[in-house]
Protein backbone atom coordinates (compact mmCIF):
# COMPACT_ATOMS: atom_id res chain seq x y z
CA UNK A 1 0.00 0.00 0.00
CA UNK A 2 1.72 3.51 -1.19
CA UNK A 3 1.85 6.42 1.25
CA UNK A 4 -1.03 9.09 0.53
CA UNK A 5 1.75 11.72 -0.60
CA UNK A 6 -0.82 14.54 -2.34
CA UNK A 7 -3.86 13.35 -0.56
CA UNK A 8 -3.93 16.69 1.78
CA UNK A 9 -8.21 17.10 1.83
CA UNK A 10 -10.65 14.50 3.86
CA UNK A 11 -12.15 14.61 0.44
CA UNK A 12 -9.12 13.38 -0.68
CA UNK A 13 -8.83 10.73 1.64
CA UNK A 14 -11.90 9.57 0.95
CA UNK A 15 -10.75 8.64 -2.54
CA UNK A 16 -7.97 7.41 -1.42
CA UNK A 17 -9.05 4.69 1.52
CA UNK A 18 -11.24 3.89 -1.04
CA UNK A 19 -8.98 2.76 -3.99
CA UNK A 20 -6.70 1.03 -0.97
CA UNK A 21 -10.23 -0.95 -0.26
CA UNK A 22 -11.13 -1.95 -3.05
CA UNK A 23 -7.59 -3.32 -4.32
CA UNK A 24 -7.45 -4.95 -0.92
CA UNK A 25 -9.61 -8.76 -0.15
CA UNK A 26 -11.98 -6.55 2.63
CA UNK A 27 -15.54 -7.81 3.62
CA UNK A 28 -18.38 -5.23 3.88
CA UNK A 29 -21.00 -6.47 6.82
CA UNK A 30 -20.60 -3.87 9.59
CA UNK A 31 -22.78 -1.19 8.46
CA UNK A 32 -21.43 -0.49 4.92
CA UNK A 33 -21.67 -2.78 1.64
CA UNK A 34 -18.89 -1.22 -0.53
CA UNK A 35 -15.69 0.47 -0.59
CA UNK A 36 -16.90 3.84 -1.08
CA UNK A 37 -18.88 4.19 2.30
CA UNK A 38 -16.39 2.38 4.15
CA UNK A 39 -14.29 5.10 2.90
CA UNK A 40 -16.62 7.92 4.48
CA UNK A 41 -16.92 6.38 7.34
CA UNK A 42 -13.31 5.72 8.87
CA UNK A 43 -12.57 8.82 7.54
CA UNK A 44 -14.97 11.26 8.25
CA UNK A 45 -15.66 9.93 11.90
CA UNK A 46 -11.72 9.42 12.13
CA UNK A 47 -11.52 12.87 12.08
CA UNK A 48 -14.56 13.67 14.14
CA UNK A 49 -16.54 15.03 11.60
CA UNK A 50 -20.41 14.87 11.07
CA UNK A 51 -21.35 12.98 8.07
CA UNK A 52 -23.33 16.09 6.70
CA UNK A 53 -20.16 18.11 6.48
CA UNK A 54 -20.13 21.35 3.63
CA UNK A 55 -18.03 21.62 0.86
CA UNK A 56 -15.76 23.54 2.33
CA UNK A 57 -14.57 21.30 5.38
CA UNK A 58 -14.06 18.31 3.15
CA UNK A 59 -12.02 20.39 1.12
CA UNK A 60 -10.34 21.81 4.23
CA UNK A 61 -6.38 20.84 4.17
CA UNK A 62 -5.18 18.89 6.78
CA UNK A 63 -2.19 19.16 9.31
CA UNK A 64 -0.05 16.52 9.31
CA UNK A 65 -0.43 14.93 12.34
CA UNK A 66 -4.45 13.80 11.03
CA UNK A 67 -2.58 12.68 7.84
CA UNK A 68 -0.75 10.55 9.52
CA UNK A 69 -3.62 9.38 11.98
CA UNK A 70 -5.55 8.70 9.04
CA UNK A 71 -2.91 6.38 7.16
CA UNK A 72 -2.99 4.62 10.04
CA UNK A 73 -6.45 3.90 10.79
CA UNK A 74 -6.90 2.84 6.56
CA UNK A 75 -3.59 0.49 6.99
CA UNK A 76 -5.61 -1.04 10.31
CA UNK A 77 -8.35 -1.63 8.21
CA UNK A 78 -6.82 -3.25 5.61
CA UNK A 79 -3.76 -5.10 7.86
CA UNK A 80 -5.79 -6.34 10.75
CA UNK A 81 -9.29 -6.85 8.38
CA UNK A 82 -10.74 -5.02 11.72
CA UNK A 83 -14.31 -3.80 11.26
CA UNK A 84 -14.12 0.49 11.24
CA UNK A 85 -16.74 -0.36 13.94
CA UNK A 86 -13.82 -1.77 16.36
CA UNK A 87 -11.05 0.75 15.10
CA UNK A 88 -13.31 3.94 15.99
CA UNK A 89 -15.34 2.61 19.04
CA UNK A 90 -18.19 4.10 17.27
CA UNK A 91 -20.89 2.32 15.66
CA UNK A 92 -24.51 3.91 14.53
CA UNK A 93 -27.80 2.32 14.78
CA UNK A 94 -31.63 3.92 14.58
CA UNK A 95 -29.57 7.43 14.19
CA UNK A 96 -27.57 7.25 17.52
CA UNK A 97 -24.08 7.17 18.22
CA UNK A 98 -23.08 3.55 20.64
CA UNK A 99 -19.60 3.32 22.02
CA UNK A 100 -18.26 -0.43 20.49
CA UNK A 101 -15.52 -2.44 21.11
CA UNK A 102 -14.44 -6.53 20.68
CA UNK A 103 -16.57 -7.19 23.63
CA UNK A 104 -19.70 -6.83 21.87
CA UNK A 105 -21.45 -7.53 18.00
CA UNK A 106 -21.08 -4.61 15.70
CA UNK A 107 -24.81 -2.92 15.96
CA UNK A 108 -26.26 -3.37 12.05
CA UNK A 109 -29.71 -5.33 12.45
CA UNK A 110 -32.58 -4.33 10.36
CA UNK A 111 -34.81 -4.35 13.44
CA UNK A 112 -33.65 -0.82 13.69
CA UNK A 113 -36.29 0.35 11.00
CA UNK A 114 -39.09 -1.10 13.12
CA UNK A 115 -38.18 0.97 15.84
CA UNK A 116 -37.89 3.76 13.65
CA UNK A 117 -41.63 3.03 12.72
CA UNK A 118 -42.47 2.18 16.64
CA UNK A 119 -43.63 -1.35 15.36
CA UNK A 120 -46.37 0.30 13.59
CA UNK A 121 -49.19 -1.34 12.97
CA UNK A 122 -48.72 -4.38 15.04
CA UNK A 123 -48.23 -2.33 18.25
CA UNK A 124 -50.38 0.94 19.36
CA UNK A 125 -47.42 2.76 20.59
CA UNK A 126 -49.17 4.45 23.74
CA UNK A 127 -49.76 1.47 25.17
CA UNK A 128 -46.28 -0.11 25.29
CA UNK A 129 -45.25 0.31 28.80
CA UNK A 130 -42.82 -2.56 29.17
CA UNK A 131 -40.51 -4.53 26.57
CA UNK A 132 -37.57 -6.50 26.60
CA UNK A 133 -34.13 -7.02 24.86
CA UNK A 134 -32.84 -10.59 24.68
CA UNK A 135 -28.92 -10.67 23.68
CA UNK A 136 -28.48 -6.81 24.36
CA UNK A 137 -25.04 -7.02 23.68
CA UNK A 138 -23.96 -3.28 23.33
CA UNK A 139 -27.81 -2.29 24.17
CA UNK A 140 -28.26 -0.53 20.88
CA UNK A 141 -31.75 -2.21 20.49
CA UNK A 142 -32.48 -1.76 23.97
CA UNK A 143 -31.39 2.28 23.93
CA UNK A 144 -33.23 2.77 20.58
CA UNK A 145 -36.58 1.17 21.99
CA UNK A 146 -36.39 3.55 25.43
CA UNK A 147 -35.73 6.44 23.24
CA UNK A 148 -39.01 5.76 20.90
CA UNK A 149 -40.98 4.39 23.55
CA UNK A 150 -40.63 7.64 26.11
CA UNK A 151 -43.21 5.71 29.09
CA UNK A 152 -42.02 2.21 28.67
CA UNK A 153 -39.47 0.35 31.10
CA UNK A 154 -36.83 -2.07 29.17
CA UNK A 155 -35.13 -4.43 30.44
CA UNK A 156 -32.28 -5.61 28.88
CA UNK A 157 -30.61 -9.39 28.98
CA UNK A 158 -27.53 -10.79 28.13
CA UNK A 159 -25.51 -13.85 29.19
CA UNK A 160 -22.15 -12.17 29.12
CA UNK A 161 -20.77 -9.84 31.44
CA UNK A 162 -18.30 -7.92 29.49
CA UNK A 163 -21.09 -7.13 27.16
CA UNK A 164 -23.00 -5.82 30.15
CA UNK A 165 -20.68 -3.67 31.01
CA UNK A 166 -20.67 -2.04 26.87
CA UNK A 167 -24.58 -1.78 27.59
CA UNK A 168 -23.98 0.32 30.95
CA UNK A 169 -21.42 2.70 29.41
CA UNK A 170 -23.90 3.04 26.27
CA UNK A 171 -27.29 3.67 28.93
CA UNK A 172 -25.05 6.24 30.82
CA UNK A 173 -24.11 8.02 27.65
CA UNK A 174 -27.93 7.87 26.01
CA UNK A 175 -29.08 9.11 29.43
CA UNK A 176 -31.85 6.24 29.82
CA UNK A 177 -30.50 4.27 32.98
CA UNK A 178 -33.97 5.25 34.53
CA UNK A 179 -35.95 3.24 32.47
CA UNK A 180 -33.44 0.84 31.23
CA UNK A 181 -32.54 -2.14 33.75
CA UNK A 182 -29.76 -4.59 32.06
CA UNK A 183 -29.68 -7.95 33.30
CA UNK A 184 -26.96 -10.67 33.62
CA UNK A 185 -29.11 -13.59 32.41
CA UNK A 186 -28.92 -16.85 30.41
CA UNK A 187 -32.31 -16.36 28.04
CA UNK A 188 -35.06 -15.92 31.00
CA UNK A 189 -33.51 -17.60 33.34
CA UNK A 190 -33.04 -14.29 36.12
CA UNK A 191 -36.13 -12.43 35.35
CA UNK A 192 -39.20 -11.75 37.74
CA UNK A 193 -42.21 -12.22 36.75
CA UNK A 194 -42.67 -8.96 34.69
CA UNK A 195 -44.98 -9.54 31.55
CA UNK A 196 -43.72 -7.39 28.54
CA UNK A 197 -45.56 -5.87 25.70
CA UNK A 198 -42.67 -6.35 23.24
CA UNK A 199 -40.16 -9.10 23.45
CA UNK A 200 -37.30 -8.40 21.12
CA UNK A 201 -34.11 -10.50 20.40
CA UNK A 202 -31.43 -10.80 18.01
CA UNK A 203 -29.48 -13.68 19.49
CA UNK A 204 -26.61 -15.91 17.89
CA UNK A 205 -28.16 -17.55 14.94
CA UNK A 206 -25.11 -18.50 13.03
CA UNK A 207 -25.00 -22.48 12.17
CA UNK A 208 -21.93 -24.46 12.41
CA UNK A 209 -21.39 -24.36 8.62
CA UNK A 210 -21.27 -20.37 8.21
CA UNK A 211 -19.29 -20.63 11.62
CA UNK A 212 -16.64 -22.06 9.67
CA UNK A 213 -16.84 -20.07 6.39
CA UNK A 214 -16.78 -16.85 8.26
CA UNK A 215 -14.97 -13.38 6.59
CA UNK A 216 -11.82 -12.26 8.94
CA UNK A 217 -14.18 -9.23 10.09
CA UNK A 218 -16.26 -11.63 11.70
CA UNK A 219 -13.31 -13.29 13.72
CA UNK A 220 -12.99 -10.21 15.59
CA UNK A 221 -16.52 -10.64 17.41
CA UNK A 222 -17.44 -12.58 20.23
CA UNK A 223 -18.24 -15.84 18.80
CA UNK A 224 -21.12 -16.17 21.99
CA UNK A 225 -22.63 -13.26 19.96
CA UNK A 226 -22.77 -15.38 16.75
CA UNK A 227 -22.19 -19.17 17.57
CA UNK A 228 -25.69 -21.38 18.25
CA UNK A 229 -24.96 -25.00 17.18
CA UNK A 230 -25.09 -27.14 13.94
CA UNK A 231 -28.23 -25.63 12.68
CA UNK A 232 -28.10 -22.27 13.85
CA UNK A 233 -31.16 -22.31 15.99
CA UNK A 234 -30.35 -23.34 19.47
CA UNK A 235 -30.63 -20.15 21.05
CA UNK A 236 -33.71 -19.54 18.37
CA UNK A 237 -35.62 -22.98 19.77
CA UNK A 238 -35.63 -21.81 23.12
CA UNK A 239 -36.96 -18.87 22.99
CA UNK A 240 -40.20 -20.02 20.79
CA UNK A 241 -40.80 -22.20 23.66
CA UNK A 242 -40.31 -20.15 26.77
CA UNK A 243 -41.33 -16.43 25.38
CA UNK A 244 -45.33 -16.73 26.11
CA UNK A 245 -44.70 -17.06 29.35
CA UNK A 246 -43.55 -13.66 29.45
CA UNK A 247 -45.66 -11.88 27.13
CA UNK A 248 -48.96 -10.11 28.21
CA UNK A 249 -51.99 -11.24 26.06
CA UNK A 250 -51.76 -8.61 23.36
CA UNK A 251 -47.80 -9.05 23.37
CA UNK A 252 -45.53 -9.94 20.48
CA UNK A 253 -42.21 -11.56 19.78
CA UNK A 254 -39.89 -10.74 17.08
CA UNK A 255 -36.73 -12.14 16.60
CA UNK A 256 -33.89 -12.03 14.05
CA UNK A 257 -32.68 -15.15 12.52
CA UNK A 258 -31.17 -14.31 9.34
CA UNK A 259 -29.45 -17.28 7.15
CA UNK A 260 -31.35 -20.34 9.79
CA UNK A 261 -35.08 -18.93 8.94
CA UNK A 262 -34.95 -21.87 6.06
CA UNK A 263 -34.55 -24.57 8.88
CA UNK A 264 -36.68 -22.48 11.43
CA UNK A 265 -39.56 -23.05 9.10
CA UNK A 266 -38.64 -26.48 8.52
CA UNK A 267 -38.72 -27.58 12.23
CA UNK A 268 -41.89 -25.42 13.19
CA UNK A 269 -44.35 -26.20 10.43
CA UNK A 270 -47.31 -25.09 12.73
CA UNK A 271 -46.06 -21.46 13.60
CA UNK A 272 -47.37 -19.05 11.43
CA UNK A 273 -44.06 -16.99 11.40
CA UNK A 274 -45.12 -13.17 9.76
CA UNK A 275 -41.88 -12.72 8.05
CA UNK A 276 -41.12 -8.70 7.82
CA UNK A 277 -39.96 -6.59 5.28
CA UNK A 278 -37.22 -3.91 5.63
CA UNK A 279 -36.91 -1.17 2.88
CA UNK A 280 -33.12 -0.47 3.32
CA UNK A 281 -32.32 -3.69 3.42
CA UNK A 282 -31.82 -7.05 5.14
CA UNK A 283 -34.52 -10.25 6.14
CA UNK A 284 -34.49 -13.31 8.34
CA UNK A 285 -36.81 -11.44 11.22
CA UNK A 286 -40.05 -12.75 12.48
CA UNK A 287 -42.90 -11.72 14.28
CA UNK A 288 -45.28 -14.15 16.26
CA UNK A 289 -48.03 -12.59 18.77
CA UNK A 290 -48.38 -14.29 22.13
CA UNK A 291 -51.92 -15.57 20.76
CA UNK A 292 -49.73 -17.35 17.95
CA UNK A 293 -47.17 -18.66 20.32
CA UNK A 294 -49.90 -20.35 22.15
CA UNK A 295 -49.87 -23.53 18.95
CA UNK A 296 -46.51 -24.57 21.26
C1 LIG B 1 -26.18 -11.26 17.81
S1 LIG B 1 -25.64 -10.50 19.33
C2 LIG B 1 -26.80 -9.16 19.36
C3 LIG B 1 -26.36 -7.97 20.13
C4 LIG B 1 -27.28 -6.76 20.00
N1 LIG B 1 -28.63 -7.06 20.45
C5 LIG B 1 -27.30 -6.25 18.58
O1 LIG B 1 -28.34 -6.37 17.91
O2 LIG B 1 -26.27 -5.72 18.12
C6 LIG B 1 -26.27 -11.67 20.48
C7 LIG B 1 -26.04 -11.36 21.93
O3 LIG B 1 -26.66 -12.43 22.69
C8 LIG B 1 -25.85 -12.73 23.81
N2 LIG B 1 -26.14 -14.11 24.22
C9 LIG B 1 -25.63 -15.26 23.75
N3 LIG B 1 -26.17 -16.32 24.39
C10 LIG B 1 -27.04 -15.83 25.30
C11 LIG B 1 -27.91 -16.42 26.27
N4 LIG B 1 -27.98 -17.74 26.41
N5 LIG B 1 -28.67 -15.61 27.03
C12 LIG B 1 -28.59 -14.26 26.90
N6 LIG B 1 -27.79 -13.65 25.99
C13 LIG B 1 -27.03 -14.41 25.19
C14 LIG B 1 -24.44 -12.50 23.34
O4 LIG B 1 -23.57 -12.27 24.42
C15 LIG B 1 -24.61 -11.29 22.39
O5 LIG B 1 -24.39 -10.10 23.10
Amino acid sequence: MKSPEEVNTPYQFILWAEKCFDESDLFYGHGTDNAYDEAVYLILRGLGLSFELDDTELNQSLSKEAKDYLDALVRQRIEQCLPVAYILNEAWFCGLSFYVDERVLVPRSPIAELIGEKFSPWVNANEVKHILDVGTGSACIAIAMALAFEDATVDAVDISTDALAVADENSRRHGVSDRLRLIRSDLYENLDKQRYDIIIANPPYVDAEDMQNLPEEYQHEPRIGLEAGEDGLRLVRELLSQSRNHLNDEGILIVEVGNSQHALIEEFPQLPFMWLDFEHGGDGVFLLTAEQLEAL
